[in-house]
């Protein structure tokens, strides 16, 4: 199973938005897939169709003494499956914070999702703390979006301080723009080259398009919703990248 973060310092900049549509890209490719909604907001468990609300003690199902497989639910779309979000996620630093599994705490508890799951995708809540730490650990990749502008820089270069990423490390911290508006002259000259604080972002990149705001008026995803705009192709676009990045090879 691969594991696929979406992340970012900053709120706001489109990480539920590309967790929900590069899941069912990739099922939609015929893969396995569980989304956990990590955000205490719930906002993927809400456009999938999903109940918030786990239904045990959420510091037993995080110890990992209540299964956490009994409370994923399914969505519309068969083998497309929801972790759902949980208001008491809120505490989710401190939930993670176990001394005995130490920084793979997260590795470990998402592990038997192998058995089931080819993809498993985190939708995480912003901010940079224990969560971000052991997304080093548990992810192949950490897709982080990133909207064209000096601030979203600044926050990815405090994202890559705090995490103090080995090079291999970095490797797997992938920007990619989102919101992007090409008739604004910062826009297009970051697709063509974008700054260096960012690195290598992904080649593929989301335009700004009021029909991924729609996702959380009528619950489904982009591919659902509007198959032919151009922001679902580009999801698809990006879902593929990533697909071959991490070879995925079906
Ligand atoms: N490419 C886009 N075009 C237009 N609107 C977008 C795009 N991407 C995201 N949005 C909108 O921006 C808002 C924030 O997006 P989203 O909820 O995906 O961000 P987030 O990073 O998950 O936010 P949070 O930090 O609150 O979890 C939403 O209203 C969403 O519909
Ligand atoms: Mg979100």
């Amino acid at each position: 199973m691969k594991v696929v973060a979406l992340h970012n310092l900053k709120g706001g900049v489109g990480k539920t938005s590309a967790a929900v549509n590069l899941a069912r890209e990739a099922h939609r490719d015929g893969l396995p897939v569980l989304l956990w909604d990590l955000d205490a907001q719930g906002a993927s468990t809400w456009i999938l169709g999903g109940e918030s609300g786990l239904g045990k003690k959420i510091s037993k199902l995080l110890a990992g003494k209540s299964p956490l497989g009994e409370q994923v639910q399914r969505t519309p779309w068969e083998r497309f499956d929801l972790l759902p979000a949980d208001i008491r996620l809120r505490e989710l630093d401190r939930l993670l914070n176990d001394k005995a599994n130490g920084d793979k705490h997260l590795k470990r508890l998402i592990a038997p999702f192998g058995e089931e799951y080819a993809l498993l995708i985190l939708d995480c809540p912003p901010g940079l703390s224990t969560l971000a730490d052991q997304l080093i650990r548990a992810a192949d990749r950490i897709l982080v979006p990133t909207i064209p502008s000096p601030l979203s820089v600044q926050a990815f270069s405090r994202m890559i301080e705090h995490l103090d990423l080995k090079k291999r490390q970095r490797e797997r911290l992938s920007p990619f723009f989102n919101l992007v508006d090409r008739r604004r002259n910062l826009h297009a000259e970051w697709l063509e080259s974008p700054p260096e604080a960012i690195g290598s972002p992904m080649t593929s990149w989301i335009p700004y398009a009021s029909v991924v705001e729609r996702m959380s008026l009528e619950c489904r995803p982009l591919a659902d919703l509007a198959p032919r705009s151009p922001a679902t192709l580009a999801y698809r676009r990006l879902w593929a990248e990533l697909k071959a990045e991490l070879a995925i090879d079906r």
